[in-house]
């Protein structure tokens, strides 16, 4: 099969999340698997649950990640976000990245969801590539605004590609709430 190169913001986020091998992970929007790949590279007792609400995109990841879907390490679900049948305080690290969360609707309940799978010393990352650089400043902020006033803690850097700028946002969840 045809797996396709991995992405700069891929490689970029896999590498800011610092995956340790027993960490279990969420990715929200895997779309064809590159992420997924990189992090099973890393992973050894952990695992990475992989969701997207495209039934192609998560036959593309399968197929791409089959070695790591036999050894337990991967496992991938058809569903969007709002509707995942996950289980609450399991994640250390839930992640995205290019998937429109908090960017062009900032959906309160979405993070409600993030906040209860996470646990509670986990970290939420998401990485976005702009369509053209001047616009990763914008969307840093609206996002970081909206995480902010929804009780995250919030660290943005930025980062460049071939083609355009990057902007991580991570989000921890202040206790309490
Ligand atoms: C632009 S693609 C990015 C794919 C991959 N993360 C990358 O960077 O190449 C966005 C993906 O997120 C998925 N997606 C968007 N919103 C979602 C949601 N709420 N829940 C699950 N998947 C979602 C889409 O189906 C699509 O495959």
């Amino acid at each position: 099969m045809l797996v396709g190169a991995i992405p700069e913001r891929v490689r970029w986020t896999v590498a800011n999340m610092a995956v340790r091998p027993g960490d279990r992970l969420l990715e929200i929007g895997c779309g064809r698997g590159a992420a997924v790949s990189l992090v099973c590279d890393r992973l050894r007792s952990g695992q990475i649950t992989a969701i997207d609400r495209s039934l192609t995109m998560v036959k593309f990841a399968e197929q791409r990640n089959a070695e790591h879907v036999a050894a337990g390490r991967a496992v991938f679900q058809t569903t969007a976000l709002d509707a995942a049948d996950l289980p609450a305080r399991k994640f250390d690290k839930v992640f995205a990245v290019n998937v429109n969360l908090f960017w062009v609707r900032s959906s309160a309940s979405d993070l409600e969801i993030v906040r209860r799978l996470l646990k509670p010393s986990g970290a939420m990352f998401l990485t976005y590539e702009p369509p053209t650089p001047g616009r990763a400043e914008a969307i840093a902020g609206r996002i970081a605004g909206f995480l902010t006033e929804q009780r995250f803690e919030v660290t943005t850097t930025y980062g460049t590609t071939h083609r355009s700028a990057l902007v991580s946002l991570v989000a921890k969840p202040v206790p309490g709430r």
